[in-house]
C-alpha cells in the first residue's frame, strides 16, 4: 500500500519504516508519520494535491507527494490539475509555474520565501536589454526564473529538454538564461560557440552562437573535478552522475548529466552498484531507498537552502491555513504562459 493511504499513524509509520528504514533513524520516523497522516488527512478533506520535487527531504518525499519529478514533469501535472489547491513541495519558482499554467487553482507553497540563486540572478529589465542588444534573437529562459522573467521571454526550458529546444530553433544565435553552467553544457551539445553579455559581439560574432548569463546555482557551482577524481580513488567502481547545472568540467568528467528525473531513472535502470550524485544531496537519499540494492554517494555539505525550507511540519500547516498563495500580475502571467506553453509544446 502506499504510504498516501495508510489509514491510522501507526500504519503510516509501519510502512515509512519498511521504505526509509535505510535512510532516516526510526525516532525521526515516530514524529514525521504523524505529520504525514494529518496531512494525507487534510488533503483528502480539502480536495488538494501535493506535488514533490525530487529534492525533497526523504520523510517528505516518500510519505505525502501525489506526484513526485522534475521541473518539467511536475510542470505537466500542474497544468493539468483538476484539483482545488495545489500544494507545490518545492520553490518559488516551481510554485509560480503552476500558478501560470493553471491560474484557476490556488497554488500553495509552504514557504513564504523558498527562493532559488539562479531565479535571483536576473531581473526583467536585465532580459530586456539583452533583447535591445541582440535585436530579433531567440530567448530561451530556463524554468528557474520568476513570473515577470519568463514574460519577456521566447520560450522556457528544463534541464531535460535544453539541448532539444535550442536544436528545434531556427536560429543560429540564442540568448540562453540565467545559468551560466547549464548553458554552456547545452552550447557544447549544440555546436555553439559562448557569448558573454559583456563580449564585443558585434565585431566578431561567430555564426553558430549562445549569449549566455553569469548566473550559478549555490549548490552546483560547488562540485568539482576533484570530487570526483577523489571519489574514484577511494571507489573506482563509481558512476558519476551530474546535474547540468555543474559547471562544465564536472559534466564532461562524469559517466552521465540529466535532469533529476533523469539522474533517478538512470541510476534504477543502471547495472552497477555505487553512483556518486551531484546534485542537492536529498536526492541521494530519495534514490538510496529506492534502490536498496545500490549505494549512493552524496557531497552533502552542499545543500540547497530554498529547498530544505520546505518541511512537513510547514507542509501541514500550509494545508491547515492557505498559506502562502501564489499570486500574480494578469498581464505578467498571461506573458509567460506563452514561453511555458511554447516550452511544453516543443517537448512533447
Ligand atoms: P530539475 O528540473 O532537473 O528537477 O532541476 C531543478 C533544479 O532546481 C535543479 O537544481
Ligand atoms: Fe535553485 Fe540550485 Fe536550489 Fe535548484 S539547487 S532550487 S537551482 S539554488
Amino acid at each position: 500500500m502506499m504510504i498516501q493511504n495508510a489509514t491510522s499513524v501507526s500504519e503510516t509509520f509501519e510502512l515509512m519504516k519498511t521504505k526509509l528504514g535505510k535512510v532516516v533513524p526510526e525516532s525521526e520516523l515516530y514524529v514525521k508519520s504523524e505529520i504525514a497522516f494529518e496531512i494525507n488527512k487534510i488533503k483528502k478533506e480539502k480536495n488538494a494535491v501535493i506535488l514533490g520535487h525530487n529534492y525533497m527531504e526523504p520523510a517528505l518525499f516518500h510519505s505525502i507527494p501525489d506526484y513526485v519529478g522534475d521541473s518539467l514533469g511536475l510542470s505537466r501535472i500542474a497544468a493539468e490539475s483538476k484539483a482545488d489547491r495545489i500544494v507545490f513541495c518545492g520553490v518559488r519558482f516551481m510554485a509560480e509555474t503552476a500558478k501560470i499554467l493553471n491560474p484557476n487553482r490556488m497554488v500553495l507553497l509552504p514557504a513564504k520565501i523558498a527562493g532559488c540563486s539562479l531565479a535571483s540572478s536576473i531581473t526583467a529589465e536585465d532580459v530586456r536589454n539583452l533583447k535591445q542588444r541582440y535585436p530579433g534573437v531567440p530567448v530561451v529562459t530556463y524554468i528557474n526564473t520568476y513570473a515577470d522573467v519568463k514574460a519577456e521571454t521566447d520560450i522556457c526550458c528544463t534541464s531535460s529538454n535544453a539541448v532539444d529546444i535550442v536544436n528545434q530553433l531556427d536560429s543560429d544565435m540564442v540568448i540562453c538564461l540565467p545559468d551560466e553552467f547549464l548553458a554552456k553544457n547545452v552550447a557544447r551539445e549544440t555546436g555553439k560557440k559562448v557569448i558573454m553579455p559583456g563580449d564585443a559581439f558585434k565585431r566578431n560574432t561567430p555564426k553558430e552562437s549562445m549569449v549566455v548569463w553569469d548566473g550559478k546555482c549555490e549548490v552546483h557551482e560547488m562540485f568539482t573535478v576533484s570530487d570526483i577524481e577523489s571519489a574514484r580513488a577511494q571507489f573506482p567502481d563509481t558512476v558519476v552522475v551530474a546535474h547540468p547545472e555543474c559547471p562544465p568540467d564536472v559534466v564532461e568528467a562524469s559517466d552521465y548529466s540529466g535532469s533529476t528525473t533523469a539522474i533517478v531513472d538512470y541510476v534504477a535502470k543502471s547495472d552497477a552498484k555505487r553512483f556518486l550524485i551531484l546534485t542537492e544531496c536529498s536526492m541521494s537519499d530519495n534514490i538510496a531507498a529506492e534502490n536498496p540494492d545500490k549505494e549512493m554517494l552524496g557531497l552533502c555539505s552542499v545543500r540547497c537552502p530554498h529547498m530544505n525550507e520546505i518541511t512537513l511540519e510547514d507542509t501541514l500547516t500550509c494545508l491547515r491555513e492557505d498559506r502562502y498563495q501564489i499570486e500574480l500580475e494578469e498581464e505578467v502571467r498571461v506573458k509567460a504562459k506563452k514561453s511555458l506553453d511554447r516550452m511544453l509544446e516543443m517537448s512533447k
